[in-house]
């Protein structure tokens, strides 16, 4: 027999959208039990992005785990377009009101983690073969193992965190859902290294050898990203090499102020465009890359997390609160609304800024045009700094 326990809201998955939930959830009195299939070193040490839209930050807030985000968190006015052998600015500031903060997700994750474990409820790691069973019913449970044990976690709800590969998503039956997916035919070469950034702000530049973004954590330790093959190896690109590309494609006014340094991570990564619909099923609601990808360029996946379980805890408040299900009811839709405007985006972002088709090619001349007029036009970098900045939620 399986040794029973029971909590309002069973949690899959400790990334930023789990933990965020139940940090959101408690502050509003809602138990909750977060099973997450690795160990803590592995979460902790996860590389991802880092730009935080202010709409994140005041979310953070909110849950009270932004004093370290507010220290050392890196405030940032603006980006970098370079393109065609110039640097274009956006000033967020000006042209939006708004700012973002560079902060990497790791920490985020990291602050999360100290808060939870600081007395907001378990989070049991290691939870292995995790079941979801029973969604269409009032008394929907997970049947997991942990240190070879056999468990069962009955709730009220269900919140799938799990990311993209986790099994919430295809708990949902089949019949009543959608999926709408892009695939890009190159990666992401990203390499870290304990150096100082090249410049104050991030810098995505468009060349012909193929995209190139200069980002960073802190003062002392920056993030490089080049585009890539997807048949391209790691060992295909020692550091030397690396650098090498960047400064080609970041540019003659950029190269000067690249400090190189050997790498303390690098990594590939694939780029897709994913949604599936609904966000809900009965008593499972999907948060995070569990229900939905966005390519990296303009940093929004960590930020959609963010509305998602913003949305989906305020909506659990007022169910157990009020009694009102309304917001529960609209979630998925909620949710989406504002999931696809962050993919156009990011679809639109990746499409202009990556090398997609021969020089000589009308495409290339459309994207050729398309950064000219971003260059000469205020209404076009209003709506890249409104988009970048992050829309309301
Ligand atoms: N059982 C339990 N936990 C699982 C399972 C499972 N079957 N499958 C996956 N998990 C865990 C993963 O180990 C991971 O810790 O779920 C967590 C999902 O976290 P993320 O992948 O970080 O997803 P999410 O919380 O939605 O965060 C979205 O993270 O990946 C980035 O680009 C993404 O920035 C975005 C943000
Ligand atoms: C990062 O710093 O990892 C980063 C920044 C901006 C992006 C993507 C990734 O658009």
């Amino acid at each position: 027999m399986a040794v029973q326990e029971r909590t309002q809201v069973g949690i899959i998955g400790a990334g930023p959208a789990g933990l965020l939930l139940a940090r959101l959830l408690k502050l509003h009195g809602i138990d909750s039990v977060i099973l997450e299939a690795r160990d803590r070193d592995y979460v902790e040490a996860r590389v991802r992005a880092g730009v935080l839209e202010q709409g994140t930050v005041d979310l953070l807030e909110e849950a009270g785990v932004a004093e370290r985000l507010h220290r050392e968190g890196l405030v940032h006015d603006g980006v970098e377009i370079a393109a065609n052998g110039r640097r274009l600015r956006i000033d967020f500031r000006e042209l939006t009101g708004k700012t973002v903060t560079v902060y990497g997700q790791t920490e985020v994750t990291r602050d999360l983690i100290a808060a939870r474990l600081a007395g907001d409820g378990p989070i049991v790691w290691e939870a292995a073969d995790v079941a979801i069973h029973d969604i269409e019913s009032a008394r929907p449970y997970l049947r997991y193992r942990v240190a070879g044990l056999e468990r069962e976690l009955v709730c009220d709800y269900i919140a799938g965190c799990d990311g993209f590969h986790g099994v919430s998503r295809p708990a949902l039956p089949e019949s009543v859902g959608q999926t709408f997916e892009r695939t890009y035919a190159f990666g992401w070469l990203g390499i870290l290294a304990d150096v100082p950034p090249c410049s104050e702000e991030l810098i995505y530049a468009s060349h012909p050898r193929g995209f190139a973004l200069a980002s960073m954590r802190s003062p002392t330790r920056s993030r490089y990203y080049i585009q890539c093959g997807l048949d391209e190896k790691i060992e295909e690109w020692p550091d030397e090499r690396l650098w090498d590309e960047l400064k080609l494609r970041l540019g003659s006014d950029t190269a000067p102020d690249i400090t190189t340094g050997p790498s303390i991570e690098k990594s590939i990564a694939p780029l897709r465009s994913f949604v599936s619909t609904p966000m809900q099923h009965g008593r499972l609601f999907l948060a995070g890359d569990a229900a939905h990808i966005v390519p990296p360029t303009g940093a929004k996946g960590l930020n959609l997390a963010a509305s998602d379980v913003h949305y989906l805890a305020r909506a659990l408040a007022a169910h157990y609160s009020k009694g009102n299900d309304d917001l529960l009811r609209a979630y998925s839709d909620t949710a989406l609304a504002r999931v696809w405007k962050a993919e156009r985006f990011s679809w639109w972002m990746t499409m202009l800024l990556h090398r997609l088709h021969p020089e000589a090619s009308f495409e290339a001349q459309m994207q050729r045009a398309e950064l000219d007029y971003l260059a000469s036009s205020r209404a076009a970098q209003t709506v890249l700094a409104e988009n970048y900045v992050g829309l309301p939620f």
